[in-house]
């Protein structure tokens, strides 16, 4: 069984691709260069070259606030998932966002989206299922490469800089390889996968400066630093992943 992987230059998409398939799965991913999720032609093309059995959508505009002042992000988060899931069964990798922040949600609670972006992953979600296909959520996400919160803060911390972390916001820090392996199971539905272990992200700053052995952590509270509306408490039930902090690297590599 043959899957492409849309988005496969980012933080999951480029999981799914370094991942050890299970047997008899073959994973092909195409990332932005190669196929512009939002661009028709570019999907039949792929389409037609790779020739998929199934399609993991882990594309999208996954700036939280700036999707609400760019409307492209209407058409990667909204539009192209859809038409995706209409030629071929698509898996869609969407957030713990959809809910509004009275966790933990089980897979069928009732979304209440809080902001643009997580009202377009609804809209997404509800458009992939009718066509047939499946939904993935996922939290928090952190994986070797690129920039993320956890690298971001390594680097800091490493040089001996300060960071301020929100202490008021639950999360459940998943690493992106056991995201992958689980998705690579294609399971069907509404799934979520979610790492066993909740922390804030003043939580997970101070683990990561307990390993590097320098720098400082202060905590400061979501309302302080000016975001778009985000849950409080957007946890996914049930939790079936590695605890994030049996994921953490040591001390070299930030995360
Ligand atoms: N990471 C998390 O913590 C987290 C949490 C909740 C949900 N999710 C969901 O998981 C999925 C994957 O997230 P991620 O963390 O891997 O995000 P990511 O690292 O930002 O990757 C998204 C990828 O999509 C690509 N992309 C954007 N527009 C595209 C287009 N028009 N055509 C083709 N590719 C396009 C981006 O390319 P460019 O870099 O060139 O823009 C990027 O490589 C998303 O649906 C996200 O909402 C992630």
């Amino acid at each position: 069984m043959r899957v492409l992987v849309v988005g496969a230059g980012g933080l999951i998409g480029r999981a799914l691709c370094r991942a050890a398939p299970p047997p008899g799965l073959d994973v092909v991913g195409v990332g932005r260069e190669e196929c512009d999720v939002t661009d028709a032609d570019a999907r039949r093309r792929v389409l037609g070259a790779v020739r998929p059995d199934v399609v993991i959508f882990a594309a999208a505009f996954t700036d939280v606030d700036g999707a609400a002042r760019a409307p492209a992000s209407e058409a990667v988060n909204v539009a192209a998932p859809a038409a995706w899931a209409a030629e071929v069964e698509t898996w869609l990798l969407s957030s713990n966002f959809v809910f509004d922040g009275s966790g933990p949600h089980a897979p069928d609670a009732e979304p209440r989206p809080t902001s643009v972006y997580a009202d377009q992953k609804v809209r997404a979600e509800a458009a992939v299922r009718r066509a047939g296909g499946h939904v993935v959520r996922v939290g928090w996400v952190f994986g070797p490469g690129g920039r993320t919160f956890a690298s971001t803060v390594a680097e800091r911390l490493r040089a001996g800089g300060t960071v301020r972390a929100i202490h008021d916001v639950l999360v459940q820090p998943t690493h992106a390889d056991d995201v992958a392996a689980a998705l690579l199971a294609l399971p069907r539905g509404v799934t979520h996968l979610a790492g066993a272990g909740e922390t804030s992200w003043y939580g997970f700053a101070s683990a990561v400066r307990a390993r590097v052995g320098a720098g400082r952590v202060e905590p400061v509270r979501m309302a302080e630093l000016g975001l778009g509306p985000r849950p409080r408490d957007a946890r996914l039930g049930p939790a079936l992943l590695a605890p994030w902090w049996s994921r953490l690297p040591g001390g070299g590599e930030a995360a």
